[in-house]
């Protein structure tokens, strides 16, 4: 979708579509008041009657007649005035524009919502703006083949503004949401693929052509190199597929010197990219198994992540590392009661080869030491613990630092990407005690999120580290404003939002 900037007034706009705003319970002002006089006070009229009341994300299209005029009006809701949010924004930008592709408008204009409301700053409400309007639009239809009409798709949406001095911050905004909307659903894209697709092989492959179309360096360690430098919980994992597995390394702004100072080394992301989880030996039962070729949406948001900084220039220097597996059972699988000698050097008893995440990323969180990082976040659609205790409307939240816990919370309080903190006291340790080797790879079931943290706790020892426990919130069985049903690319923003808002060190 081609989202551009104009100045001009909407009233006078003769596109197939064009969309103004009403917050509940009040009256049409600014452009939707110029456009209700160019209207001869329809929207009054549509008031008066009471079928459209501003509430959030109602939605009513409109036809008119006559000449000078579009040929419809859409009309949404932003809600209550005083409780305007980035989200809310979003969401009503992501409604009407949802609304726009279903009923086959190709090209439509709108205005700015929002902006000036709240604190919403004229940068901010075009960033949600442009984030919300491309993120609804996604659709995932690479293997439909089935015939039918070919669907439209909403391909030209102009903002029209007639205040000259609001559009320089304007176009910033929709510049920064356009980089974020499309680096999100390159990550959904990948999410969705099936695993017949979606490799080890596929992802590394992915991110050596983003390193190219985007400036970034990439290396990609094949099991050789992984043998070598001692990654033997990847390679366990690995062990009983077919399929080789990756280790991605993709790095952004290496010469960018951290406002923090020069001691302070990178960010580092690092995701889970478990290309398919059958469970391996420890198999998993049938009924919703095809969903674990989600497993590695920490992977996808890493790889989103990355071409987001890299397109919007973020002066960081940001690394992101990816550890790629399938996860099946065979001759050749590692099997319970196998100990298994990661990177560091500390060793797992493995009880439960479906508890496979947490190993491979003991692996890549050993591997981010070399980088003395500033700050790690880690990505994992880790546990159905967390899911059972937050639900899909939140992630988990595990760290051992605190003030890098409240600058990931306020990131995706920020971009709508919400996570809820549980602790790792030490008294959870004991959960995952060993008496063959340094610890064992699963629990109980009690506190199954934060167990699963407590192995990843061990191998972070020196650096500040969050851990985000994505498990309900990677994927969506349901279509919600601007999130359809599979793949959400949850992280790909508050990753982006942290990296550019990052300036002292939390050490
Ligand atoms: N990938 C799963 C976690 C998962 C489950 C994510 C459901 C999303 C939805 C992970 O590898 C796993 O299987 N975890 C086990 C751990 C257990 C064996 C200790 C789990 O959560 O059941
Ligand atoms: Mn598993
Ligand atoms: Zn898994």
């Amino acid at each position: 979708m081609n989202i551009t900037v104009q100045q001009g007034e909407i009233q006078k706009r003769t596109d197939e579509a064009v969309v103004v705003n009403l917050f509940e319970g009040a009256k049409p002002s600014g452009a939707t008041a110029a456009m209700n006089t160019a209207l001869n006070g329809l929207i009054s009229t549509v008031l008066k009657g009471g079928d459209f009341a501003g509430k959030k994300n109602e939605i009513l299209v409109l036809y008119t007649q006559g000449p000078g005029l579009p040929k419809r009006i859409l009309l949404v809701g932003l809600g209550k005035r005083n409780v305007l949010s980035l989200e809310s924004l979003r969401q009503a930008a992501g409604t009407a524009a949802r609304k726009l592709q279903n009923l086959g408008v190709e090209r439509a204009s709108t205005v700015l919502h929002g902006a000036g409301a709240g604190g919403v700053t004229v940068e901010d409400a075009a960033q949600a703006l442009a984030e919300g309007s491309l993120l609804a639009c996604y659709r995932f239809d690479a293997y439909v083949t089935a015939e039918g009409p070919p669907r439209k798709r909403l391909k030209a949406l102009t903002i029209v503004e007639h205040d000259s001095s609001r559009l320089s911050a304007l176009r910033k905004g929709v510049k920064a949401g356009k980089c974020l909307g499309e680096a999100t659903c390159l990550a959904r894209d990948l999410a969705n693929q099936p695993g017949n697709k979606a490799t080890p092989t596929y992802l590394a492959g992915v991110a050596r052509q983003l390193a190219r179309r985007n400036g970034l360096l990439c290396r990609i360690l094949d099991e050789n190199a992984m043998k070598k430098l001692g990654m033997g919980a990847l390679l366990g994992v690995s062990q009983g597929s077919q399929q080789p597995a990756r280790f991605i390394i993709l790095e952004h702004g290496r010469s960018n010197k951290t406002k923090a100072g020069r001691a302070d080394g990178p960010l580092v992301f690092v995701g889970k990219g478990v290309t398919f989880d059958s469970g391996g030996i420890s198999l998993k039962p049938g009924t919703g198994m095809q969903d674990m070729k989600f497993d590695m949406c920490g992977a996808a948001a890493v790889l989103g992540a990355m071409q987001a900084v890299a397109a919007l220039k973020v002066p960081q220097h940001i690394v992101g590392l990816i550890a790629a597996t399938e996860n099946l059972p065979s001759a050749t699988a590692f099997k319970p009661g196998d100990v298994l000698k990661t990177l560091t050097g500390q060793t797992i008893e493995i009880i439960n080869t479906d508890a496979e995440g947490r190993l491979i990323l003991a692996d890549a969180l050993g591997y981010a030491t070399r980088y003395n990082p500033a700050a790690v976040i880690d990505l994992a659609t880790l546990t159905g613990a967390c899911v059972v205790a937050l639900g899909n409307h939140a992630s988990g939240l595990m760290a051992n630092n605190q003030a890098l816990a409240d600058r990931v919370l306020k990131a995706g309080e920020v971009t709508g990407e919400r996570a809820w903190q549980l602790p790792l006291w030490d008294e959870y340790r004991t959960g995952i005690h060993s008496s063959v080797a340094d610890m064992k790879n699963a629990g109980g079931r009690e506190g199954g999120a934060i167990t699963a943290a407590m192995l990843l706790a061990e191998f972070t020892k020196s650096y500040p580290w969050v851990h985000l426990d994505i498990a309900g919130t990677a994927w969506s069985a349901k279509t919600t404003p601007y999130i359809a049903k599979g793949g959400v690319g949850v992280g790909v923003r508050l990753l982006t939002q942290l990296a550019r808002t990052w300036e002292t060190s939390v050490r």
